[in-house]
């Protein structure tokens, strides 16, 4: 069993405004958004740019009583997660739940861009709140 960390996926950003988040980013760094889906269940908007093999994910909440919302109010802008690419999320949970980590999904869910995901509790992560992403071939969904 075997956890088979890849690249850095993304990192998560909350930001109070997307749009002018996006302005900023695209003005600032000059990178362009390259995918912008909601995402309900998980009660965020997000738009991601590419950056090298990783994305930069800026996450907008769509409502207060969201886990961005409660983030943004608690804590106000900034990182809120990162996210690695694994190979199998299913086999890396089997591996963190082993270790003893602390999850909060206990099997992966769907992600945006057809991706399956999983969250790990920031308490058993050094305070950050860890995603595993796999990537699935597109094309169906
Ligand atoms: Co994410």
């Amino acid at each position: 069993m075997a956890i088979e960390i890849g690249d850095i996926d993304h990192v998560g950003i909350a930001v109070e405004d997307l749009d002018a988040a996006i302005e900023l980013y695209r003005a600032v760094l000059g990178v362009e958004p390259t995918h912008r889906e909601r995402v309900e269940d998980q009660g965020v908007e997000e738009v991601l740019f590419s950056v090298g093999s990783s994305f930069i994910q800026l996450l907008g909440a769509i409502g207060p009583d969201s886990p961005v919302g409660r983030s943004l109010a608690s804590r106000g802008p900034g990182i809120h997660h990162v996210a690695y690419r694994v190979r199998d999320v299913a086999e890396a949970l089997e591996h963190l739940r082993a270790e003893g980590v602390r999850l909060i999904d206990e099997a992966p869910r769907e992600g945006s861009r057809n991706t399956l995901i999983a969250f790990v509790h920031p308490r058993s992560m050094e305070g950050v709140l860890v995603e595993l992403v796999q990537e699935r071939p597109t094309g169906g969904r």
